[in-house]
């Protein structure tokens, strides 16, 4: 099965890709990890692509749409892939197809994260990350067992830079101003499910897998 999971920032497209991606067997593929690691690594891509990140803007499309190409082609997608935070531009959206038509592959479904912005702000100012393992909680909505420990990993946690309220804020308009469009490309491809994402994590899941199984997809 091959998927996008689109939304604003926060709206819990990572976490639902981590729960469904294991639960069907298919590969997560978060550009955003991606392009943390490769910061955190100094590689090039990382030092091209840290500027725009800190700020809470986009990495260039010809960045972003090789370094998908190429993850597509690994092992672990045979089976399938969600793409978590890609395409973000139509451009991206455009090169996506045409990568995944020369490979005779396509997608199967988009679902779109609908949340409001008021969650937004609440979520991405509560999230901390495990340094050790990656593990993603909200203080309040998803808090660790031990305070600032992950449960899984004993990893200390901590708060992305561009969690940042002001980096938020940024992140939302770009998000209106470059990515919303997608709706309705996906829409016209008759691909989009949209998913209320303001519900507890349990209910969202609940929905994906639902929609995911009936196969409902709106007009
Ligand atoms: P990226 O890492 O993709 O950030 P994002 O899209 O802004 O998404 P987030 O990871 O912030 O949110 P999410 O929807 O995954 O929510 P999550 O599940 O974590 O990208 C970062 C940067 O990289 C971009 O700004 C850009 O610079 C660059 N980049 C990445 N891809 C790019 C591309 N294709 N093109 C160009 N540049 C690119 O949940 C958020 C919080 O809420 C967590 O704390 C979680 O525990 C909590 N939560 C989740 N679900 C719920 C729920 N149902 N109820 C309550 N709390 C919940």
């Amino acid at each position: 099965m091959n998927l996008v999971f689109l939304g604003p920032p926060g709206a819990g497209k990572g976490t639902q890709a981590d729960l469904v991606g294991k639960a069907r067997g298919v590969a997560h593929i978060s550009t955003g990890d991606i392009l943390r690691e490769a910061v955190a690594a100094g590689s090039a891509l990382g030092m091209k692509a840290k500027g725009f990140m800190n700020s809470g803007g986009l990495v260039p499309d010809d960045l972003v749409i090789s370094l998908v190409a190429e993850r597509l082609e690994r092992e672990d997608c045979s089976e399938g892939f969600i793409l978590d935070g890609f395409p973000r531009t139509i451009a991206q959206a455009e090169a996506l197809d045409r990568t995944l038509t020369e490979r005779g592959r396509s997608l199967d479904a988009v679902i779109y994260f609908a949340v409001d912005d008021d969650q937004v702000v609440r979520r991405l100012s509560g999230r901390r990350i495990c340094g050790g393992c990656g593990g993603n909680y909200h203080v309040d909505f998803m808090p660790p067992a031990s305070e600032g420990v992950c449960d899984k990993c004993g990893g200390e946690l901590y708060q992305r830079d561009d969690d940042k309220a002001g980096t938020v804020r940024e992140r939302l308009k770009v998000y209106y101003d470059q990515t919303a469009d997608l709706i309705d490309y996906y829409r016209g491809q008759s691909l989009l499910m949209e998913v209320d994402a303001s519900r507890s994590p349990g209910e969202v899941r609940s929905d994906v897998d639902e929609k995911l199984s009936g196969g409902r997809r709106q007009a």
